[in-house]
């Protein structure tokens, strides 16, 4: 029995608990803004699963590495302190795993962009664009997931070497993330190659937050008893 802690009991933190399967997790301890695990943990967890805001990552992963919980941040909009994060995680000697994005469709996704980059390096007429659309109280613009999909295509692509986020005019090396805010849009990103003649767009649309927090669960049974900072494509990767 895995015994889980919730760090962030909102739209996702509640996802987790409803899907959390009794035959594999304990729910150990939730944890909110009101009653943070920093001032209320109380029950031992072997991982906690973290969907809070931005800001409070960094704080809320050194006091649960500091008592040896291992973390799934699903949070996102931190990654300019990854190298933070990892500093934490070397240091407690715990383990730790993130995803822009857990559903395993959006990894599948990401695999059909960097195939659909690759062949489209032979044709040079098609520029490509990225959209993300989400609901209105997402905090990070872009969206973590439009700037991991923007990184594959730079990465394939190699007429691009670099990102803008809702530019008026991309140079012909950047790529253009569009953000658009919708009331109620759980998560749509689109990959656009447009030509002249044509356009051709690759899309993953997210019917609810079930695929985010099954993903979740899924990197929460791989760390449990793992050291070390992984990203979701280390176990997106052995699913078989
Ligand atoms: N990686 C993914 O697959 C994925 C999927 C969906 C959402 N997200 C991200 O997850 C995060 C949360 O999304 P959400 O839709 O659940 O948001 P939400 O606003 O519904 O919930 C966030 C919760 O965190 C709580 N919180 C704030 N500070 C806290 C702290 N210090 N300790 C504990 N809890 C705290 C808030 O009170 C709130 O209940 C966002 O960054 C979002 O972009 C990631």
């Amino acid at each position: 029995m895995i015994e889980l802690a919730i760090v962030g009991y909102g739209k996702m933190g509640k996802m987790i608990e409803s899907l959390a399967s009794a035959e594999k997790f304990h729910i150990s301890g939730v944890y909110d803004v009101i009653n943070p695990p920093e001032t209320h943990l109380k029950e031992k967890a072997d991982v906690a699963i973290e969907f809070s805001a931005p800001s409070e990552v960094l704080k809320n992963v050194e006091f649960l590495a500091s008592k040896g919980i291992n973390v799934v941040c699903g949070t996102t909009g931190w990654y300019d302190k990854a190298s933070e994060v990892e500093a934490i995680i070397k240091r407690y000697n715990t383990g730790f795993i993130y995803a822009s994005n857990f559903s395993v469709g959006v990894n599948l996704f990401f695999q059909m962009v960097k195939d659909a980059a690759a062949i489209m390096n032979r044709f040079s007429e098609y520029n490509v664009l990225v959209t993300e659309t989400h609901h209105t109280q997402k905090l990070d613009k872009p969206s973590g997931t439009g700037i991991r999909t923007a990184e594959y295509l730079i990465e394939n692509l190699e007429s691009k070497k670099s990102y803008v986020s809702d530019a008026e005019r991309a140079a012909a090396n950047e790529i253009n993330i569009i953000s658009h805010r919708i009331e109620n849009v759980v998560g749509v990103h689109e990959v656009k190659f447009e030509s002249e003649a044509d356009s051709i767009t690759l899309t993953h649309s997210a019917k609810s937050r079930r695929g985010f927090a099954e993903g979740a669960l899924l990197a929460a049974e791989f760390i449990h008893t793992k050291k070390g900072f992984y990203k979701f494509e280390d176990v997106f990767g052995n699913i078989k």
